[in-house]
């Protein structure tokens, strides 16, 4: 089978990462979280004490910093870090160190990388129109602002985390505003994405859609 490149983009909780990690396995992919590339460097940052506008400090952080994948896993500085960078500190804050344009080279570098020699589905927000623009197939994945609050509600309170709809909504609301105003390659549907709204759809619904349009342009 030739190499193929899939871009899912969309906002925060629309369902990507899961959606992303079935079709992989329907289809034989790997899959790539481009999100948890910048959850990682915020988490580096956190710990290291750095102000999320020190700009020096993070750069310099930056260059001495590995962050890759192993089997679906993240690794910083050779570390597996899949918990860590799931903690709502990090989703709080992420959005500020992911608009800093050094940070994107390095992780748009690595990402492109990645999927020069390999098959991928790739989830993020300018995958579509920066990382791969030229991808076989793109989705963009949508829902209200509201239900994307009340899955990740449900998520965090699945990990016991103390906090309320509505918190989640506004830190949602936040990172959206952030993610798509922001200078270096914005949250944005790209042109020739397909779009699907996932409000009203189970996650069983939103990858057949997107397995059959696969199939169908491939036949
Ligand atoms: O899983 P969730 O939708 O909450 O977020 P994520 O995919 O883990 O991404 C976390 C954050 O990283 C986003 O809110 C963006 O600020 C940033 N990000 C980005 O700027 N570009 C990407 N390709 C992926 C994520």
């Amino acid at each position: 089978m030739e190499k193929l490149a899939i871009a899912i983009d969309g906002p925060a909780g629309a369902g990507k990462s899961t959606i992303s990690k079935l079709v992989a396995n329907r289809i034989n992919l790997n899959y790539i979280d481009t999100g948890a590339m910048y959850r990682a460097i915020t988490y580096k940052v956190i710990n290291n004490g750095i102000e999320f506008d020190d700009k020096v400090e993070i750069i310099k952080l930056l260059n001495s910093t590995s962050i890759d994948f192993n089997h679906n896993h993240i690794y910083l500085d050779g570390k597996n870090v899949d918990k860590e960078i799931r903690e709502n500190k990090i989703s709080k804050n992420v959005s500020y160190i992911a608009k800093i344009k050094e940070v994107r080279e390095k992780m748009v570098e690595i990402q492109r990388k990645i999927a020069s020699n390999k098959s991928v589905i790739m989830d993020g927000r300018d995958i579509g129109t920066h990382v791969l623009p030229k991808a076989d197939f793109k989705f963009y994945i949508n829902a209200s602002v509201e239900e994307r609050g009340r899955r990740r509600y449900e998520e965090l309170k699945e990990k016991n985390f103390d906090t309320t709809l509505e918190k989640i909504i506004e830190e949602i609301k936040n990172r959206d505003r952030i993610d798509s105003t922001r200078e270096i390659s914005p949250l944005r549907k790209s042109e020739d994405a397909f779009e699907i709204d996932t409000t009203n759809l189970t996650i069983d619904q939103v990858v057949d859609k997107i397995i059959k349009t696969i199939e169908k342009r491939r036949e």
